[in-house]
């Protein structure tokens, strides 16, 4: 074999790789219009290019990104129309017009259904369909809360309690479905997909966070010493959204506080979330001896008492004290007995077969626990952590929070893989430059 044969041959080789690689680099997934290959823009877009076999962030991104971009221009038409936002009471009413102005958006619209398939307590139950309110403003796709359809443990309904939520809308070819549980057949590998009729596939739009337009991440910066931490608030504001009370229960509400005398107008009042019959199963570190939540109770009272100017003044000692767990409540009577302990009797769950009757009684615990001065909870629980998330926006809006967890850090906890990880628990914006790649 002479030298200049087998040069040719490894020269016809390079010239094959190289036009395959950019055959390739130009249809394909890898090059830099890639992005042109995910969907076309009908009215709702169709994915063309398989994905990897394994899970790929940076293209899960980027396909999530490419169909963000869709409502791009309309998203910021939606906010131009807005007074300035230089406040956070208005930035949080702007932000409530716009998850109605999604919802009003017309069922021509790409839709998606969205609940919680599972018989979760409360306010698991609240988390998810805060998660389904938050895919609906960040796709700019009203929501079918299916809620009357899902499981649920109460034998009162989602609207005894509270508005409902979402859009009009009735299921039709448009609209995309959701499931908090992990979907086997899911094209994305990191997470599970909203799907079409068409078999399109958004990968999960909260991801990374919370992505939001350039306008409005200004706005939020541009508060940014009275909104530390700007994810938490935006989940408040979800939850503030998700939890409007039906006024049936509202006047319940007001009467179960005249009945107990609860007046957080007039008193320090310290809330314990004691948490018994469903923490049996958990683990040893989330059950918490009654005597551990009254010595951050006394350290409490202590510390506001130094506060105050005379230094001298002694506070009542008033706790609303919510248990599953009624002897819980007897107990703590007993114990502290130059303490005003108050609280309900708890039919809700001394077994969790009677829970069902138990929506009421758990939608007032989490308003007045709310409405304390200080609460004491592990975030380990659900409700630890809505009260967490409601602070932001009830009378701790500028510095919450005002709460003791007894066990473990906040986090936005969800079913299968969507729990946000602590790098993820921010918000972030759509990249501009990827916008210019693919338009
Ligand atoms: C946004 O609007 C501009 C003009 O208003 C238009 O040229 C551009 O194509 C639009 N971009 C998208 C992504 O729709
Ligand atoms: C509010 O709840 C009551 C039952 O407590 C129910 O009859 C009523 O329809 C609800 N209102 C709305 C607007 O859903
Ligand atoms: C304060 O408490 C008194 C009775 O203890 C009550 O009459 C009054 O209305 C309360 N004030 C407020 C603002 O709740
Ligand atoms: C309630 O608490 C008491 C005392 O801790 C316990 O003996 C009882 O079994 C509990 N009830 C239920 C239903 O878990």
């Amino acid at each position: 074999m002479t030298c200049k044969s087998r040069r040719s041959r490894v020269f016809i080789g390079v010239v094959i790789l190289v036009t395959f690689y950019y055959t390739f680099a130009y249809f394909g997934y890898y090059g830099k219009r890639h992005c042109l290959t995910f969907w076309n823009e009908e009215v709702t877009p169709h994915m063309f290019s398989p994905w990897r076999l394994t899970c790929n962030q940076a293209e899960e991104k980027s396909r999530l990104e490419s169909f963000l971009l869709r409502y791009r221009n309309e998203s910021r038409v939606m906010y131009h129309t807005k007074k300035d936002v230089n406040n956070v009471p208005i930035l949080s009413t702007s932000l409530t017009e716009k998850i109605d102005a999604i919802q009003r958006m017309g069922c021509d619209q790409p839709n998606f259904m969205c609940g919680h398939k599972d018989r979760c307590g409360l306010a698991c139950q609240i988390h998810h369909r805060i998660g389904c309110l938050l895919i609906s403003y960040v796709t700019n796709m009203p929501l079918i809360h299916t809620v009357d359809r899902d499981e649920w443990s109460y034998s009162n309904k989602w609207s005894d309690a509270f508005l409902p939520m979402g859009s009009n809308c009735t299921p039709g070819k448009n609209t995309y479905t959701w499931d908090w549980l992990p979907d086997p057949n899911s094209a994305s590998k990191c997470h599970n997909v909203l799907l079409d009729n068409f078999g399109t596939e958004i990968p999960y739009p909260l991801s990374w966070g919370i992505p939001v337009t350039q306008e409005f991440h200004n706005s939020i910066n541009s508060l940014k010493p009275k909104i530390p931490d700007p994810f938490v608030w935006m989940i408040g504001q979800f939850a503030k959204y998700a939890m409007r009370l039906n006024q049936t229960m509202e006047q319940k509400i007001q009467l179960w506080k005249k009945e107990v005398g609860f007046n957080p107008e007039n008193a320090t009042i310290i809330g314990m979330q004691i948490r018994r019959t469903d923490k049996t199963d958990e683990g040893l570190d989330t059950f918490h001896e009654l005597d551990e939540y009254f010595i951050e109770a006394e350290a409490y009272f202590k510390k506001i008492e130094l506060s105050q100017s005379s230094g001298r003044e002694s506070l009542p000692r008033i706790v609303y004290l919510s248990s599953d767990n009624t002897t819980v409540l007897e107990d703590a009577k007993t114990r502290y007995p130059s303490w005003k302990i108050i609280g309900f009797h708890s039919t809700l769950s001394e077994s969790l077969t009677s829970r069902k009757h138990g929506l009421f009684e758990i939608v007032r615990d989490i308003v007045l626990l709310s409405e304390c001065d200080y609460i004491i909870c592990g975030l380990s629980s659900n409700v630890c952590r809505l009260l967490y998330e409601i602070q932001t926006y009830k009378d701790f809006m500028y510095d919450s929070p005002h709460l003791k967890s007894l066990d473990g850090d906040y986090d936005y906890a969800l079913k299968g893989l969507h729990t946000m990880s602590r790098e993820n628990m921010k918000i972030w914006t759509i990249s501009d430059k990827f916008a210019q790649n693919c338009v």
